[in-house]
Order: structure tokens, then sequence, then C-alpha cells
């Protein structure tokens, strides 16, 4: 995968890649895709993988469940436990059940098994990425693909040699595979609002989930149960949640290159240790190379309000993309999305299960690495109160893998980021 501002367009994004469309263009190419039995493996067994993992086995009758991995014995365990009851769909033994940080390894040493879907938290991703590739398996991979500069350029050569090796990559940027985001899309595409010249995205939250600190866990264990308050875990709160309006502010902007990036941010709830590291508010500049400006905030903050939403102005009209609204320049609504259509978490596994089984090959990294890229320059710009361009990214150094990966690794907190004294590395 080529990193610089050379687009290639080897890939083709998820946009046009609606079911029907495969399902009425393709020939089945490979019969033996189409009637395989899919074998599939989850890495990372908490909310989001145990949800992927269920929506991919009810995409058709023949995929099963084959193999588990979690850091941790007890998630294992539980996860097991749940899926066992779903019956013929999937086929579980202990032998098959493995926790450690090297538990990914004895999944991508299982011939058998046909797609990985990788869902630990992002600094685990490039690496889990690089094995997948390694042993020959499809990938559903949850976004972030990774929280810094090392990780994303190791995430993007991982996809690079899944094109080479005919591996099918799906990230898991759901909104992509929104019906009504798609739908809208094809509005704007065909002109209805003219050319955008600004986009206003936001993905303001409230607090998350905090799970304690129990006496006989190392730092190192304090540490990965917390993983959203430390940046070499997460990527901050900016790349770990709110990527996804990143990424729909870049798809608005026609996936185009970006020409800086300029951010704030801070910490103004999260003041007490056992919040690691992480900000918990940004706002960002970015200016795209084709003279698209985007205007983003992010905030998790609990007792604030909440707004997720993205408004696109262009020169004949404005689209509130979140909510499938077109308006023309006086403000009158034209368009409204109507229809029904699959819940984008179900609909991202059909999409690459239904291209696998027709022999169409699909790879959505290139803007995926786009979209982790900018969120990464977020961060970084707002860390250190500098103004940052795709090169500086790519020339970065900065790598926040800990010296090794046991529980027992002694780890401290890195202190927090000072806009104008934290340097960019
Ligand atoms: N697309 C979406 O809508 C969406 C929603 C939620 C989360 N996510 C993403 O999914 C990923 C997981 O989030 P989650 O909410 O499920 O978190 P979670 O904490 O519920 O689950 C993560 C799991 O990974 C395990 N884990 C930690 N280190 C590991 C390692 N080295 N190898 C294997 N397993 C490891 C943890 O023990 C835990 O069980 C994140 O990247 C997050 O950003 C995406």
């Amino acid at each position: 995968m080529n990193l610089t501002h050379n687009r290639r367009n080897f890939m083709k994004g998820s946009a046009a890649l609606l079911t029907s469309s495969i399902a009425t263009q393709s020939a089945f190419a490979d019969t033996a895709a189409k009637t395989k039995k899919l074998k599939v493996a989850l890495i990372g067994c908490g909310g989001r993988g145990s949800g992927a993992a269920s929506q991919i086995l009810k995409v058709d009758n023949n995929i099963q469940l084959v193999a588990l991995a979690d850091l941790f014995p007890d998630k294992v365990a539980a996860a097991q436990k749940r899926f066992s009851r779903l019956g013929d769909k999937v086929q579980l033994s202990d032998d098959t059940c493995f926790s450690g940080f090297d538990a990914y390894k004895k999944v991508m040493a299982m011939p058998e098994v046909d797609i990985v879907l990788l869902a630990s938290p992002p600094h685990f991703r490039p690496i889990h990425m690089e094995a997948a590739v390694d042993a020959g398996k499809h990938i559903f991979a949850e976004k972030p693909l990774a929280c810094d500069p090392a990780g994303l350029k190791r995430a993007a050569e991982a996809i690079r040699k899944c094109e080479e090796k005919g591996l099918y990559f799906l990230c898991g940027f759901c909104y992509r595979f929104d019906g009504p985001k798609v739908e809208t899309m094809k509005q704007i595409k065909e002109g209805i609002i003219g050319d955008i010249i600004n986009i206003q995205t936001s993905y303001n939250a409230g607090g998350l989930w905090h799970r304690g600190r129990k006496e006989d866990w190392s730092d190192m264990e304090w540490q990965m149960r917390n993983w959203l308050y430390f940046t070499w875990l997460s990527g901050d709160h900016i790349v770990e949640q709110a990527i996804h309006s990143i990424d729909k502010m870049q798809w608005l902007a026609g996936d185009g290159d970006i020409k800086s990036v300029l951010s704030f941010g801070g910490r103004q709830s999260r003041t007490d240790a056992k919040f690691g590291n992480v900000y918990d508010h940004f706002s960002v500049n970015y200016e795209f190379q084709n003279g698209i400006t985007g205007n983003f905030t992010c905030r998790q903050q609990g007792g604030t309000d909440r707004y997720v939403g993205d408004v696109a102005y262009g020169t004949k009209g404005k689209v509130d993309f979140q909510r499938g609204r077109i308006y023309n320049s006086k403000g009158e609504q034209i368009w409204a999305v109507k229809g029904k259509f699959e819940q984008m978490h179900q609909h991202e596994q059909r999409v690459l299960v239904e291209h696998l089984r027709a022999g169409k090959y699909f790879n959505n990294g290139e803007e995926s690495i786009k979209s982790c890229g900018l969120g990464i320059l977020g961060r970084m710009s707002g860390y250190t109160g500098k103004k940052l361009t795709w090169d500086h990214l790519m020339k970065s150094k900065e790598d926040l893998s800990p010296s090794a990966y046991t529980l027992d690794t002694p780890i401290s907190v890195a202190p927090v980021a000072q806009p104008g004294i934290t340097k960019f590395v």
C-alpha cells in the first residue's frame, strides 16, 4: 500500500458495495467459495468482537465459529460459554480457546480458519493483521487500525500484502456500510448540493466505562483492563471513538488527500490518575488538498450535551449526513432518505462474506488507513500544538509500544501531553 499522496485506486471502497449490487452483478467465480463452510476465529472477545462474531454467523448457514483468543482467560471463558448456546454454528473446545498475549498466534496456526475477526484494543491491530496475512487468513479488522505512526505504517504494509496475496480485508468503519448514508452519498455524488466546500462534524459523547483496579493486578494488567485511558493502547478517544466522524468527513471530502491538520485539546473532567493520560476533548481544523475544509470536534465528558453528526455545505445547499436530509441554499428540505436497510454492523459482515463467496475481491484498506492517519494527526497536533501534514505522519518516529508484552512488564503512565511542551517526534 502506498502511503504517499499518489492515489493508486487499486482498492475500491465500500460505498458502492451494497449487497443487492453484488447479488445481481457478480457471477460466482469460484464455486468452492460459494458453497464452502467458512470457518471464523475471533481475536479480542469483548463487546464489539462478540457482536461481530454473532453477526458474521448470521450472514448465511454455512459459517462456523471455531476458535477464540483473548488476553484474559476470564474473557475467553465467558465468550466460550456465550457462544456455545448457538448450537451447530459454533464448534469450540478448550483446545481452540486461547488466552495470553500470544493467543492470536495459536489461532493463526489453525489451518482450518478462513477468516479472523480482529477486535482487541487497537494497539494490537497491526500485530494481529501482520500475523493474519502471514498465515493466509481473510480479515475483518475493527477500527481503528493503529494508535501511532509506527503502527499505522505496519497496518498499511499488511494491507498491501493482503492485496498481493488476494486476502480479503474489511475494516469496520461501519458508517460506510450504513444504507441511509450510502443512499445520501449517491445524491451528493450526483451533485444535489453542488461542490462541497466545508464539513462540520462532531462526535460529542459522555464519559465511558472504567473497570477499576483490583489489588492483585500488575500495572500492565490495570492498563490492559482499562485500555481506553492509555494513548499507547487506544490512540486517545479521537482515534478510538471519534474516528467514525473523521471517516465520514473524509468520505464527504471525496477521500481526498490532506493538506494540513491543526488541533486543540485537553482534559477538563478526566483529572483523576485513574484516567491514565488521554484527553477528554479535541477540536480540529482539517484542510484537504482539494480545498475542502473540515471542522471537527469530539468530547467525552459526562453531563455535557451529546451530538454525533455531520453537516456538509455545498455551493447549492447542505446535507445533514448523519440524518439523511438534504436542503437547498434557502434552507428548504429537498430530499430525505427513505426505505429499510440492514443494520450497518450486520451489513459489513454480509459485504465481506458475499464478496468472498462471489470471488469478487474486497479491500477497503486504503481509505481506512487515511481515516486512521487523520485521527492520529489530530491527536498529535492536539498534544503538541503544531500544525501537521501527512508528511509529518510519514516521517514521525513515534512508536508507543511497551518494552515487552507480558503482564509483569513494568510500565508507567506516560505524562499527559501539554501543547507547546510535548515535542512532536
Ligand atoms: N465499529 C464500532 O461501532 C465499534 C464499537 C465499539 C468498539 N469498536 C472497536 O472494537 C475494538 C474493541 O472494542 P470493545 O468495545 O469490544 O472493547 P472490550 O474491552 O470490550 O474488548 C476488547 C477485548 O480484547 C481483549 N484483549 C486485550 N488485549 C488483547 C490482545 N493482545 N489479544 C487478544 N485480546 C486482547 C480484552 O481482554 C477484551 O476482552 C476497539 O478497537 C474499538 O474501537 C468498534
